[in-house]
């Protein structure tokens, strides 16, 4: 049942405020502290992360490294799964291994958890289905609570994915005495704002619509992001093109002049995620390079972001202010809907797009 939506995509898509504040519900107590299901974990008795998964799930582990990293001070290694379990790395001691994955039966995943049996200290899941293999084979499995998702691409169970990882990061942070708690709490109420901060930005659908139609006619797309935003441009460009087949890029902003600003010209569209934080400035330098080359900037950022660098860029969406760590969740929903309303323009298989299958269980 598509709920009224032309696309099981786009339902999920309009869902994601209530299955972020489900999420939520069922890790935050009432008093703000985070309580994942038995038996928990201390993350005193750990010294490192290795994260592990496939495709739109890797991308919320590459976002996850920059919040383990800056909130709990733990080093985190991110790999894709297939890499991963051939490379057959060394796992140091007290290394706690993370797999995330929407299906929870990738075979590629689920080949990198077994690697890890025996060798890390304790193995942990993000999962959507609690009765799924990964769920099962790990010593905790975190449930994203993001219900059935059935669009092949991925929209819904990404944003909770990044919820729970969010959520997780803060545990460490708060069990490791990394951050104050005045700061717990800041973040702690910047995730309970989220569902009505992406219920305004579902508003944007419009502006959405207008820039999409536009982006429909390009041939190659890219995507730039800085800090937490680079991961939610890989995530922009594997959803552009897995729905609309037009070729997507992403790079770190800062990687724009060591090879990809060859590629800009009149013809390429260059979306760039940036919220107005403390990297704001540095992106907003990249940006007027590929200007300056004629590239046409979809520029994604907040009313000051846009006040400050919006002039002469091709189109803009406004997304609301918001809390720096939770941005690439709030983000993430700009980055569907271009991708969604630009397939809808041109036609492709929203739902069931060429090619792909919604659950990758052999290798
Ligand atoms: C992208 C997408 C895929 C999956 C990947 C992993 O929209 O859906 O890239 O994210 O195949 O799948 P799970 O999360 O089920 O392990």
């Amino acid at each position: 049942d598509k709920g009224g939506h032309k696309h099981f995509m786009a339902k999920e898509i309009a869902e994601q405020p209530t299955v972020i504040g489900n999420a939520l519900a069922n890790y935050l107590t009432a008093e703000g502290h985070i309580a994942l299901p038995d038996p928990g974990v201390d993350f005193n008795d750990i010294d490192r992360l290795t994260l592990v998964a496939c495709g739109t799930a890797y991308y919320a582990c590459l976002t996850a490294k920059y919040w383990f990293e800056q909130i709990a001070r733990i080093p985190v290694e991110v790999d894709v799964a297939s890499e991963f379990r051939y490379r057959e790395p060394p796992i140091p001691d007290r290394t706690l291994a993370l797999f995330v994955s929407q299906s929870g039966e990738t075979a590629d995943t689920l080949a990198a958890l077994r690697y890890c049996e025996g060798k890390a200290a304790r193995i942990l899941s993000v999962v959507n289905v609690p009765e799924s293999s990964i769920a099962r084979e790990s010593d905790l499995a975190l449930p994203i609570h993001a219900g059935i998702e059935v669009g092949v691409a991925s929209t819904k169970a990404f944003t909770c994915q990044l919820t729970v990882l969010l959520m997780l990061a803060l545990k460490a942070a708060s069990d490791r005495g990394t951050l104050s708690a005045d700061a717990l709490a800041d973040h702690v109420s910047a995730l309970r704002g989220l569902p009505a901060l992406m219920s305004v930005a579902l508003e944007q659908n419009g502006a959405m619509q207008n820039t999409a139609r536009r982006l429909s006619e390009a041939r190659d797309v890219l995507f730039l992001g800085r800090g937490l935003m680079y991961p939610l441009a890989l995530e922009g460009a594997l959803k552009l093109k897995e729905i609309s087949y037009i070729h997507a890029e992403a790079y770190a902003s800062g990687e724009l002049k060591h090879g990809p600003i060859a590629l800009i010209d009149k013809h390429v569209p260059v979306v760039v995620m940036a919220p107005r934080d403390v990297l704001f400035e540095k992106t907003v330098s990249n940006m007027q390079e590929v200007m300056a080359r004629k590239g046409k900037v979809v520029l994604i950022s907040d009313s000051e972001g846009l006040k400050e660098a919006g002039e002469g860029v091709w189109a803009s969406i406004e997304m609301p202010q918001v809390h720096n760590a939770v941005a690439p969740i709030l983000y993430a929903l700009p980055a569907q809907l271009l991708a969604y309303h630009t397939a809808v323009a041109k036609g492709t298989d929203v739902d069931q797009p060429r090619n792909l299958a919604k659950s990758v269980t052999v290798e």
